[in-house]
């Protein structure tokens, strides 16, 4: 399969997509918010998480609470990774959509698990509605992998795997507090030390009928939180109160949310809210989610704290994560366009 990339430059570009790539039978077009500012996605100041007094923390636990539950997303700023680290990363994934089709190939995918994983759409070989984007997964925890190519792209995943580590692991903490559990629950219930660390680098080429294409549809992030950056270009929408809000985050932050374990582990109370990419006509998107999840034979289930058998049952039948992955990977191969 060609990567997007190829085919919105063949014969000096496209008049108009594939059919294969219209997407509006799948109703693109659900109303978009019109930006109310009660609609705009909250804004988390993480320096009052991590330096602030004791009253700035449990105000700013509380704003993670509610962001968690009434969103499933947010955005996070002041949160000490250099901008310089975050800029050089976008461009690094940007150099390896520029190598050779051959040279991306050799990382070609199959399965959710596999270590690194090339691709376009979702999983080409099995979805009938084209996405267009090309992205290279790779994880880069418990072990570390990523591509050789280009130069320099395994220093620079590494150091910007740790350093947004580091801010995971503190919100992390703070959304435990806000679950009421003892701030370390999450990182040690979820055995985090060997956690999986999922990086994700998306090309959306610029399309030339992007009202009729979608770069990624509809669909909630698998694993515990997710951390995003992205090139400046907008595209990003998540659901909200049934409409789909634009996500304009500033390029120095971070946008988080919530995946499908910390719903199930929060039974149901913080949601995983479904998000979808959108294209452009004129310039390439780039998108950069690191997701961190459980390890993979931690069976995910609420702590008793929060289930009550009469008044707040369990919401989810505990499984391992691997069991979880196993169970999308049957229904991306049944060909099911959403992740849930
Ligand atoms: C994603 O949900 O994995 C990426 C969304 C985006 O491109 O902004
Ligand atoms: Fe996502």
């Amino acid at each position: 399969m060609r990567s997007i990339k190829q085919l919105a430059q063949t014969n000096g570009g496209l008049a108009s997509i594939p059919t294969a790539y219209n997407f509006t039978p799948n109703n693109i077009h659900q109303p978009v918010s019109d930006g109310l500012f009660e609609d705009s996605i909250p804004t988390i100041d993480f320096s009052l998480l991590t330096s602030g007094t004791p009253e700035q923390r449990s105000k700013i636990v509380n704003e993670i609470g509610k962001a968690c539950q009434d969103w499933g997303f947010f955005v996070v700023i002041n949160h000490g990774v250099p901008e310089s680290l975050m800029k050089v990363m976008i461009e690094t994934c940007g150099e390896f959509f520029k190598l050779t089709e051959e040279e991306k190939q050799e990382h070609a995918g199959k399965h959710i698990l596999d270590p690194i994983f090339y691709g376009t759409s979702i999983n080409g070989a099995a979805t009938q509605v084209l996405f267009w984007r090309d992205f290279i997964k790779f994880f880069v925890h418990p072990k570390f992998h990523c591509p050789a190519k280009p130069i320099g792209f395994r220093e620079i995943s590494m150091e910007y795997s740790k350093r947004t580590w580091e801010v995971a692991r503190e919100l992390m903490k703070g959304i435990s507090m806000s679950l009421g559990l003892e701030e370390g629950y999450v990182e040690k219930a979820m055995n985090l030390d060997s956690g999986l660390q999922l990086v994700a680098a998306n090309l959306y080429p610029p399309c030339p009928q992007p009202e009729l294409a979608i770069g990624l549809p509809p669909h909630s992030d698998h694993g515990l939180l997710t951390l995003l950056i992205h090139n400046g270009i907008c595209g990003l929408q998540v659901q909200h109160k049934e409409k789909w809000v634009n996500v304009d985050s500033n390029p120095n932050a971070f946008v988080v949310n919530i995946g499908d374990q910390m719903e199930i582990l929060s039974n149901g109370k913080y949601k995983s809210a479904f998000h979808r990419a959108l294209v452009n006509g004129t310039d390439a998107r780039i998108s950069i989610p690191i997701l961190y999840g459980p390890a993979l034979e931690t069976v995910v289930s609420p702590p008793p704290e929060l289930v009550d058998n009469e008044t707040n049952p369990p919401a989810f039948a505990g499984m391992t994560y691997r069991e979880y992955l196993e169970m999308l990977q049957a229904k991306i191969n049944a060909k099911t366009l959403s992740h849930k």
